[in-house]
């Protein structure tokens, strides 16, 4: 079985002239070796996208799972998103001004989302996990920020720490040293590495450094290491914590935000953190991020005392998708939610039922709408220690094998749903799935 890909590998070819690696991202890097992202060694080359589909330059289509990373949680294209868009362009791209349908967009996402008060608006995900550190650090006039291993803020400087460390490199279990992600970064200031889902480790890291800790910051429900959620009681417990130092509770909510609950992880999990982040699924595919919080946190921000900017901030066709987008998500959010957790909890089972008939050791898990499949024996994955011991490189081919069968999830193993996935698309991906696990070399 093998996709025709004569255009992809031509345009490939091509931007590896002009473009370093060929490729505007890490994350859509070819890497060469015993277990290529890619059978083909050519990254996708997408003509089209629309709902649960996309169609690559050479007429292959796929069954989308990886939905741009997390943000088409509609699908790709929907109508209301599309027009809103499409108005808005003809009345201005950019104002870098103020302008009516911000502060619409703010109140229902304030309305939405428990611990939102007041909200400023950036590009991505990145830069709002740097405005919540600089927030947090400013207003307790604290050094230091707690970050979990495994955990991925965005890839600026100070955040991009000990996210897939090598493990004989990463210390102690519970309290890893903090590993740079990348050359190039200057050595770690003032930042405490814990383990996720452990809370007498966190405890005592607390008390190493206490009266020193800004803020404790977390993807709630763990997503780019697995899709790993909190022990039962465990983030209620790290709020508690958080109150006892007087640190600040962050959510990264960045993958998690709108696609859990209307208001993110911390409704489905019932914990309000003082700040979070949004970005991703809040503008059905265009760039707009979002940072929330307690309006006497976010004061700070209003005095002028911490800085906070940027050209695009608020950009209006941004702004228009998401309004469209939190309308969607708030008036039928019975309808996007129900469909969301029974198209994935479906899927899970489906894959679940593949991995046992075709006799391969597979966990499936997390909570619907985003899930992960692990090769591994063990009955759980708790933390990033946990995940480095599954079998990353087969999940790569695993990965490969999907794409030549016309299905696309994330290549680490994640899988994201979105409204426009149906029933049959379902049944189809599992056949597939059964199909490429029986493809793959013993392990
Ligand atoms: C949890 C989390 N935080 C932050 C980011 C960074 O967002 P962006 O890629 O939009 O800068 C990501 C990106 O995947 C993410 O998953």
């Amino acid at each position: 079985m093998t996709r025709s890909l004569d255009v992809s590998r031509d345009l490939y070819a091509h931007a590896k002239r002009f473009i370093a690696g060929g490729v505007s991202s890490d994350a859509r890097r070819i890497v060469a070796g015993p277990s290529p992202s890619s059978t083909a060694g050519v990254p996708l080359y997408v003509d089209r996208a629309e709902g649960a589909r996309l169609w690559d330059v050479d007429g292959n289509v796929y069954l989308d799972y990886v939905l741009g990373q997390g943000p088409a949680l509609l699908g790709h294209c929907p109508p209301e998103v599309v027009e809103a868009v499409t108005a808005q362009v003809a009345r201005g791209i950019v104002y870098s001004a103020q302008h009516a349908a911000e502060a619409r967009v703010a109140e229902r996402l304030c309305a939405m989302v428990p611990s939102a008060e007041r909200v400023r608006f950036n590009t991505v995900g990145s830069e709002a996990a740097h405005a919540a550190w600089r927030l947090a650090r400013g207003h307790t006039g604290r050094p230091k920020i707690l970050k979990f291993e495994g955990h991925y803020h965005g890839w600026l400087d100070p955040v991009l720490y000990s996210v897939h460390p090598p493990v004989d490199a990463a210390g102690p279990a519970d309290a890893p040293f903090a590993v740079p992600g990348t050359a190039g970064q200057p050595p770690a200031a003032d930042l405490v590495i814990a383990p996720w889902n452990d809370l007498d480790a966190l405890a005592r890291l607390m008390e190493r450094h206490r009266g020193e800790i800004a803020g404790v910051v977390a993807e709630p429900v763990l997503c780019n290491t697995g899709a790993i959620e909190p022990d039962p009681g465990y983030l209620r417990a790290v709020r508690e914590l958080c109150d006892a130092h007087g640190s600040l509770l962050i959510f990264d909510e960045i993958i998690t935000g709108f696609r859990l609950a209307p208001g993110g992880a911390q409704e489905y999990l019932g914990v309000t953190p003082d700040l979070s982040i949004f970005g991703k699924a809040m503008a059905g595919g265009m760039q707009v991020s979002a940072l929330a919080g307690r309006a006497e946190v976010m004061d700070t921000i209003s005095t002028g005392r911490v800085a906070h900017a940027g050209t695009f901030n608020s950009q209006p066709v941004g702004i228009a998708a998401a309004e469209a987008t939190l309308r969607v998500l708030d008036e039928r959010r019975e309808e996007v939610y129900g469909t969301l957790y029974a198209r994935g909890r479906a899927l899970m089972e489906g894959l679940r039922e593949a991995a046992a008939k075709a006799g391969v050791p597979m966990l499936v898990d997390g909570p619907g709408p985003v899930f992960q499949t692990y090769f591994t024996e063990a009955e759980s994955v708790r933390d990033y220690r946990d995940f480095a011991r599954t079998d990353r490189a087969r999940m790569a081919l695993l990965h490969a094998a999907l794409l030549e069968r016309g299905v696309n999830m994330v290549p680490r193993g994640l899988w994201f749903l979105s409204t426009a996935h149906t029933e049959a698309d379902v049944a189809a991906t599992v056949d597939a799935f059964g199909d490429a696990l029986r493809t793959l070399p013993l392990g």
